[in-house]
């Protein structure tokens, strides 16, 4: 029997890095999963691996409220349930700080990593806040929000600003919604982990030389199975139980 038996999750950015790691650790822990991402190629592949018992694809960018709205719907028409365990994920770098970030690049960053996120916050709690009426009490099943942050949330970090702008005004939305929706039984966690090696960096546009010397310099840094761990970990606990903010660095880590 898996730890998460019977839970319906929703995972965005599912087609690579940490939200592909957390969609296959759910899978391995016995949840059905509905992933969403924009390559639909990669999202095949991930169906094909871990079988279309357990993964309904919503394709689409994250950030529009008609997508997520379809995610929402996909869970009931894929698994027959509202999800109860969406990870808000989907998400992208920005090299550079307020003067020297590419400012073409400024609006789209903020509408996936802050706008997004917080349109997925609120039609994931109202869908959970239903279901949770619907079965007349909270106690007797979890219901969870997983948010990625960052350490660069946290810790001003004067080489990424821009990105971490976003991810400071993510964590005190998280923070917000916790203190909204917890009294009403709905668990928020902010998850901010430090370097961990995915496609961000590319994507972020960091230079590839200095980069890796600081990964060589503080590594071995996280792998995104370490996050889809951690996540696992979160939703596993009893409904009783909620892990509000956890940071997650790889031990070499200092800063930030
Ligand atoms: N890696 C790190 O060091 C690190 C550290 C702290 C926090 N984080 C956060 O962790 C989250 C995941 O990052 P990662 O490291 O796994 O990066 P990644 O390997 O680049 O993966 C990002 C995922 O987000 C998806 N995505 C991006 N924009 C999207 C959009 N508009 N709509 C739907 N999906 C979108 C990408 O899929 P498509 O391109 O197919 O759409 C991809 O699946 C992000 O929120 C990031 O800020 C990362």
């Amino acid at each position: 029997m898996g730890s998460l038996d019977g839970r319906v999750a929703l995972v965005t950015g599912a087609s690579a890095g940490i939200g592909e790691a957390t969609a296959r650790a759910f899978v391995q822990a016995g949840a059905r999963v509905v992933v969403n991402a924009r390559r639909t190629d990669r999202l095949n592949a991930l169906s094909n691996e871990l079988g279309i018992a357990h993964i309904a694809m919503c394709e689409g960018d994250a950030s529009d409220p008609a997508v997520i709205t379809a995610m929402l719907d996909a869970a009931q028409s894929a698994f027959g349930a509202a999800a109860d365990l969406v990870v808000v994920n989907a998400g992208r770098g920005l090299a550079g700080s307020v003067l020297t970030s590419d400012p073409a690049q400024w609006d789209d960053m903020i509408r996936v990593n802050l706008a997004g996120a917080a349109h997925l916050m609120r039609q994931a709690s109202e869908a959970m806040l239903a279901d949770i009426d619907r079965r007349g009490d909270w106690l007797s099943h979890p219901h969870d929000i997983v948010v990625l942050g960052s350490t660069v949330g946290r810790h001003i970090s004067p080489f990424s600003s821009m990105y971490g702008s976003t991810k400071f005004g993510v964590g005190s939305l998280a923070e917000a919604l916790r203190r909204e929706v917890g009294p009403r039984g709905i668990r928020v966690s902010l998850l901010e982990p430090g370097i961990v090696r995915t496609e961000f960096q590319q994507v972020a546009g960091y230079d590839p030389e200095s980069f890796g010397a600081l990964m060589d310099k503080l590594g071995p840094v996280l792998d995104p199975s370490d996050i889809a761990r951690t996540i696992r970990f979160i939703a596993e606990q009893p409904s009783h139980v909620a892990i509000g903010d956890v940071v997650i660095r790889g031990t070499r880590q200092d800063y930030p």
